[in-house]
């Protein structure tokens, strides 16, 4: 039998157009983009994070010459919350980038492996995490919850 899953999702044309916070918290992320590292592939990511009680952290890209130490600009947010803010649950997360190649116009979506990272911090809250993506101009997309992002996703309790 054939099953189908429906995402959620929410395309904003205008920055302007997102609620106050939301807007904020994408422009913070867009002015981390400078302080990203990625002198190799040219390609500087920021993620904003707004926790629950209000405290905004942010993450860019540092790469590596050695390139497979490179870390992703959501997965350095992160650690720094787990580490410093660990019983604060997160509520919304602004990812943005800017390439030194070409203008990014589209959303820029994080990687597999942030993704699986992101649904950890959900589930270790239980708190959906509200997902903002948005190049360096076109539209934005909003998910309700990293899981529209990763359907079928591993977690601790498959660990049993
Ligand atoms: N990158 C991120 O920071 N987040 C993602 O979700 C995808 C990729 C970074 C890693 C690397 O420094 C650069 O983008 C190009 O892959």
């Amino acid at each position: 039998m054939q099953h189908s899953l429906e995402i959620k999702y929410q395309i904003i044309s205008h920055l302007k157009d997102l609620e106050e916070g939301e807007q904020s918290l994408m422009l913070k992320a867009r002015e981390a983009l400078d302080n990203a590292y990625a002198p190799y592939s040219g390609f500087a990511v920021a993620a904003a994070l707004e926790l629950t009680d209000g405290t905004v952290l942010i993450g860019t890209n540092q790469e590596n010459a050695s390139y497979g130490l490179c870390l992703c600009a959501e997965q350095n947010v992160l650690a720094h919350a787990g580490a410093n803010f660990h019983d604060t649950p997160i509520r919304k997360m602004a990812i943005t980038a800017r390439s030194s190649l070409r203008i990014i116009d589209h959303p820029i979506s994080p990687c597999g492996a942030c993704r699986q990272v992101i649904s950890e911090h959900e589930d270790r809250h239980a708190y959906p995490i509200k997902i903002l993506l948005q190049g360096e101009k076109g539209d934005i997309l909003i998910f309700d919850s990293i899981k529209d992002l990763l359907p079928f996703s591993f977690s601790g309790n498959d660990l049993g």
